[in-house]
């Protein structure tokens, strides 16, 4: 078959086939299907800020929902049936149920949250009509750090609005400032409180699930969190202790929208995956900072 240029094949250090394409494509997906030989999907591609989200709702909406649907189709034509789906904390809103399990009631706050509720609700329906399916939705907490090499991390597009990414351009001198959203939460010391999660220890536990994939039909919901809640200030005390760095801050009014609490019970990740996350606040801290470093060495492509 001639290849389609729309979708660029490169391999990658490891010799893994990376074909870069867009999932608005439906043709491009199944392109793709007919090339390789594909047993089980991890589906990671989707827009991610909230801000944005709320600003542009209909880009999310064709950017999280479409895209998904092309490839659940094109899945299905091929009886591709293991799936992986990146859902987020996001599908919890505002509640009051601290630590949260995936027994909560979903309620999003914003089109971002939305996005993922209506992906897993996609899922259970497909599930429903079809039991062959093997699907795992994995409810991301807050993601921090980058590979312990230096070498793989997260290049903010632009202004970054998440936590991490502004410390570490403070840290580095990018940025004057950090601004912390408030400290009148009824929480340890009035700043806002997550459970951060080290990216490399959420990869493992996609691993896990893909193994629980291979073994069992079903669909299986699992928040990826560490069941540790830390507020901004803990955040930025570890930052400077681990890395000896100073971070300049300024108390300012909360954030609209934001919850003043979320973190998970990983329980069931736990019983059913056998995995946990293993890495400490304190190699969250040194490893994102060790990847800004990075950052400031190297030219990326955008
Ligand atoms: N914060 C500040 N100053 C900043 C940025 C953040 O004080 O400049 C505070 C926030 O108020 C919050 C904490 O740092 O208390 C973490 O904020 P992030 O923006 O890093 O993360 P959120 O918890 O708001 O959001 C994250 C993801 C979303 C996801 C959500 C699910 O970024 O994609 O978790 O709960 F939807």
């Amino acid at each position: 078959m001639k290849k389609n240029p729309k979708v660029s094949v490169i391999m990658s250090e490891y010799n893994t086939p990376v074909e870069k394409l867009d999932l608005l494509s439906k043709f491009d997906i199944q392109q793709v299907f007919q090339q390789n030989e594909i047993d089980a999907v991890l589906h990671f591609a989707a827009s991610k800020s909230v801000n944005e989200s709320v600003k542009n709702p209909l880009k999310y909406y064709k950017n999280n929902i479409s895209s998904m649907v092309n490839l659940l189709e094109v899945m299905k034509d091929f009886n591709v049936k293991k799936f992986i789906f990146s859902s987020s904390a996001a599908v919890y809103g505002s509640t009051a149920q601290q630590p949260i399990s995936e027994l909560v009631d979903t309620q999003a706050m914003n089109p971002y949250g939305q996005t993922k509720v209506i992906g897993e609700d996609f899922l259970n329906d497909l599930y429903i009509s079809d039991n062959e399916w093997s699907i795992a939705v994995l409810r991301y907490f807050n993601p921090i750090g980058a590979h312990e090499s230096g070498l793989l991390g997260e290049q903010p597009n632009g202004t970054p609005n998440n936590l991490m990414p502004l410390i570490t351009q403070v840290a580095s001198k990018k940025r004057r400032l950090l601004y912390v959203f408030g400290n009148d939460y009824n929480t340890i010391d009035g700043t806002g409180v997550r459970d951060y999660i080290h990216v490399v220890d959420l990869a493992k536990g996609h691993v896990s699930a893909v193994q629980k994939l291979f073994s069992t039909h079903g669909l299986h919901t699992y928040n990826l969190g560490t069941g540790e809640g830390y507020s901004v200030l803990e955040i930025i005390n570890t930052f400077e202790k681990v890395n000896n760095v100073d971070i300049a801050y300024k108390i300012v009014d909360r954030r609209a929208g934001d919850p003043p609490i979320c973190f998970a019970n990983p329980t069931k990740a736990k019983e059913e995956l056998g995995w946990s996350a293993e890495r400490t606040l304190e190699d969250m801290c040194r490893d994102s900072w060790q990847w800004e470093k990075t950052l400031e060495n190297i030219i990326l492509p955008n």
